[in-house]
């Protein structure tokens, strides 16, 4: 699989990254075999966050770590900044990007994933109480102590972006956010732009020119699905166009539908990662082979079109 180097930095990872979300609910033998299936397909980018089953996404897969996998052959990303659960109970969120929460995050995350370090410690969302001077000290303390290499973020804005990094000393590498051909509100604004379609309102910042101009790299994120956690377009009667032209172009590619909407996103020169959420295996080796292939252009406008966005 070909290889990106983030956000300009030595850590080369798969164009495609396995997203660890849903991984608690494998039992340990199903878990195995498919991280191995990961590796074997050049997959050596695993996506994490505190948050996932709790700590237990990070725990399972960190019982594997000591067993199967070779520290040094992967690239271990994972998430801190969202609390659950300590006000009035599970549902009750707020963001914590102190000082003190990122800290604590990254040692509780190297504890469940029993590993010493980690190549990648992302800011999950942003906090409108964050301070940058705050992150930065704790950026410096987590690199000095070897505990993390590098540093991202997830689901900021350009702005928001610019602000941490101008106060971070380390190079913030990647920026997480939703992308797919349902959900492709990043590239939206700049298709739509000067129409009056409700696509060319800007709403992150223009952050993909942001990115672009400053060397980040975008994982998109839950590729399949629409709205907000609403579903999948796959084999969804309201997404009926966007399955037959999917179908129609894997055809003459030789893939399987989910793999060309993979295609489409990795089409992009901004040259993102995919971070896909599968736990079938099989639907994991089917996918892979997104990475054979390039669309035309002519093939990624009618996938953009065909999921009722418009094109002016
Ligand atoms: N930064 C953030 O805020 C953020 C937010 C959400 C997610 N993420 C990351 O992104 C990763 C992917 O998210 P996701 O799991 O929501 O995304 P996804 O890959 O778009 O969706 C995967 C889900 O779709 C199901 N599915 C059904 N048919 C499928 C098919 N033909 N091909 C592929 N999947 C099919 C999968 O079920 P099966 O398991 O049965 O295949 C699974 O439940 C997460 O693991 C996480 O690492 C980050």
């Amino acid at each position: 699989m070909k290889q990106i180097n983030l956000g300009g930095s030595e850590l080369s990872a798969s164009r495609i990254v396995l997203g660890c979300m849903r991984i608690s609910q494998m039992d340990d033998a199903a878990l195995s075999k498919h991280l191995n299936t990961a590796l074997e397909l050049g997959i050596n980018n695993f996506d994490h966050a505190d948050i996932y089953g709790k700590g237990e996404c990070e725990t399972k897969f960190g019982k594997i770590l000591a067993t199967e996998l070779k520290r040094d052959e992967i690239i271990l990303q994972s998430k801190c900044g969202i609390r659950y659960g300590h006000t009035a109970g599970d549902d009750i969120e707020y963001y914590d990007l102190s000082k003190e929460h990122i800290i604590d995050s990254a040692d509780g995350i190297l504890r469940r994933l029993g590993t010493d370090y980690l190549d990648l410690l992302m800011l999950h969302r942003p906090d409108s109480l964050m301070e940058p001077e705050e992150i930065a000290e704790a950026f410096d303390r987590l690199e000095q102590s070897g505990k993390v290499r590098h540093f991202g973020l997830s689901n900021f804005n350009a702005s928001q972006f610019d602000y941490v990094q101008q106060y971070s000393r380390q190079k913030l590498v990647t920026n997480q956010m939703q992308f797919g051909p349902a959900e492709p509100k990043i590239i939206n604004s700049g298709i739509q732009t000067n129409t009056p379609f409700d696509g060319a309102a800007d709403r992150d910042g223009g952050l993909l020119d942001y990115v672009r101009r400053n060397d980040v790299t975008l994982q998109a994120w839950s590729p399949f699905h629409y709205g907000y956690f609403d579903g999948i377009f796959l084999d969804d009667a309201k997404y009926a166009a966007l399955n037959e032209k999917l179908e129609a172009i894997g055809k003459i590619h030789g893939i399987s539908k989910s793999a060309a909407a993979v295609a489409w996103i990795l089409r992009h020169p901004a040259k993102m990662q995919t971070i896909i959420g599968t736990t079938n295996t099989e639907r994991l080796k089917e996918i892979a082979k997104a990475d054979e292939i390039s669309l035309s252009r002519p093939e990624w406008y009618s996938i953009y079109e065909s999921a009722g966005h418009v094109i002016p």
